[in-house]
């Protein structure tokens, strides 16, 4: 690893930090990428701890570390750690999102044509469930989002705008940060997909202007499978609700009430799995040091 915020990178070095170069020429980042030694090693060395000392004994020793996950994770796309909350992945993250909004009958959600499958599927699950309309905002020419298109479909019952900035198959990318000035302008939720973003270019939330954004571990960002975040702003965060809590989002004040966590680690639950999210942090930290304009 370079350790340093150039605009290059030492590929001799990249390849010796990644033993999977050794047996093949592997492109596929946008499935799950070969993660760094440095990820696997926070990985496999966690379990072992854990099968040596006890779960519960092992997440104590490395309780400072999994704590600066949240600073990593925040630098990764301009956030305060507070807004961050982690995930198993990033469908999770991102329903976990979706679904704590209030749709009310006659509320209209605005995506993309080429929106997550997964996230379309809920979309059409909440539009049954709620009575709420899904529309999909016209492309320009090469098949992106067109922002003009979006300004003239908003109206005062749009209660939600939801992309992707680059899906999955076909290297299309959205124009998510036009989209977050309408967003703004308006004041309408915007949640950003950035699943194929994170780990492969610089991301951030402020010029994004987006009020929550889910991501991936296993793709650019090169993180074990079974990792994502999210990312949901402060001013957003204080007025909503997880749709489902546990005794780590929330605690009992008495028999009859209960209190939210005041960060978004109000979406996660008591119970994680230590050595992945260990993982998922060390290759927060690989990005950042190798820097996100260089890679
Ligand atoms: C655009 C996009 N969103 C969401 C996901 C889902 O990510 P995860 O598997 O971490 O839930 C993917 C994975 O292919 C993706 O490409």
């Amino acid at each position: 690893m370079t350790g340093s915020r150039s605009n290059s990178i030492d590929l001799a070095a990249e390849r010796r930090d990644t033993p999977g170069v050794a047996h093949r020429a592997h492109f596929n980042n946008a499935g799950a990428a070969l993660m760094p030694r440095q990820v696997l090693q926070a990985v496999t060395d966690h379990l072992s701890r854990e099968s040596e000392i006890g779960g519960y004994e092992a997440a104590a020793e490395q309780a400072a570390r999994l704590d600066r996950i949240y600073d990593s994770i925040a630098m990764l796309v301009g956030a305060h750690r507070d807004e961050i909350s982690i995930a198993e992945n990033a469908t999770v993250a991102w329903q976990r999102a979706f679904c704590s909004m209030d749709f009310q009958p006659g509320d209209r959600i605005l995506t993309t044509s080429a929106e997550f499958a997964a996230n379309y599927i809920a979309f059409l699950q909440i539009a049954r469930r709620n009575g709420v309309s899904v529309e999909v905002v016209p492309d320009d020419d090469s098949g992106a989002l067109d922002p003009g298109g979006l300004d003239r479909m908003i109206d005062g019952r749009v209660r939600l705008i939801a992309i992707t900035w680059i899906p999955t198959n076909g290297g299309l990318i959205n124009p998510a940060t036009e989209v977050g000035r309408i967003a703004r302008a308006h004041g309408i939720p915007y949640l950003l997909d950035a699943c194929q973003a994170i780990g492969q270019m610089p991301v951030d939330v402020e010029a994004l202007g987006c009020d929550m954004l889910t991501a991936t571990g296993r793709k650019f960002l090169r993180a074990p499978r079974g990792t994502g975040f999210l990312y949901i702003r402060r001013a957003l965060l204080e007025r909503t609700e997880p749709s489902m809590l546990d005794l780590f989002g929330a605690k009992v004040v008495d028999l009859g009430s209960y209190e939210l966590r005041p960060d978004a680690r109000r979406f996660e639950t008591w119970e994680t799995n230590y050595s992945t999210r260990l993982g998922l942090g060390a290759a927060a930290d690989y990005a950042l040091a190798l820097g996100l304009e260089a890679i």
